[in-house]
């Protein structure tokens, strides 16, 4: 067997990506000095802010997703998944199937945005990715949360496997952000027999086929116990209206 922390499950070569630089990737302060505007919210930030602060941090949405649908829909892509921001020097076997992405992109291209702006040689934003793929097209039991929203930023599904996990993180800790968070839990593999999302230190109670909005500013850390646990990540730009639908969504009222 070769080395999974540099090969993938047949062998070929992973994309490795250096762990993550700390001190520049959030040195906010020095941010602030370089560019004052770059951690300014606007008035529109600031209430849009404070109304999802009225939200839980993991709060369930009136989406249901169909779970037969989505096994049957899935099964053409089990071949695509592709590794997903694979580090230097770690072991995580997790994977990526892009539904939003950008120009001329499938749904086998890069899922994470480091990824992305490696590629790319440059920063990208969140909702800089708004093209959908045929992924997108294709799941159509998706297609009553997606197209709630438009237009979305990076969408993809994420599949861990056993022992696959994404480490304690923020998204974004600032209310400037550009996008907010939802997740849906999905296939059979979601629950906490399989797989635990822990936010904020507590470990959260997650219904398969449900989507919530995630406080993502809030730190956050996954881990999978079993192969093919899926999750749907969706950014949503962070306007007015966009918030006010997702109040509306909310299961809860
Ligand atoms: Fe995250």
């Amino acid at each position: 067997m070769s080395d999974l922390k540099k090969f993938d499950k047949e062998g070929k070569p992973l994309n490795l990506i250096p762990t993550a630089n700390r001190s520049i990737q959030a040195n906010w302060i020095q941010k602030y000095y370089d560019d004052p505007s770059s951690v300014e919210p606007s008035a529109e930030d600031i209430k849009c802010e404070l109304q999802l602060q009225a939200l839980s941090d993991f709060e369930p949405l009136n989406f249901l997703i169909d779970p037969g649908q989505f096994r049957r829909e899935i099964a053409k892509y089990e071949n695509s998944w592709k590794p997903y921001l694979r580090r230097e020097g770690v072991s995580n076997d997790r994977e990526g199937l892009l539904l939003v992405g950008m120009e001329g992109d499938t749904p086998e291209d890069e899922s994470s945005r480091p990824e992305k702006m490696r590629a790319a040689g440059r920063w990208i934003h969140e909702d800089e990715f708004n093209v959908p793929t045929q992924a997108y097209h294709d799941l159509t039991c998706l297609h009553d949360l997606l197209n709630y929203w438009q237009p979305l930023g990076r969408t993809f599904l994420v599949r861990c496997n056993a022992g696959g996990w994404f480490p304690p993180h923020k998204d974004d800790p600032l209310i400037n952000r550009r996008c907010f968070r939802v997740a849906a839990f999905l296939g059979p593999n979601v629950d906490h027999e399989a797989f635990e999302w822990v936010q904020d230190g507590r470990t959260v109670p997650i219904k398969k086929d449900r989507a919530y909005y995630v406080d993502t500013r809030k730190t956050h850390r996954t881990h999978a116990f079993v192969d093919n646990s899926i999750h749907l990540i969706m950014n949503i730009p962070k306007t007015w209206e966009n918030v006010i639908k997702l109040i509306t969504a909310t299961k809860w009222f």
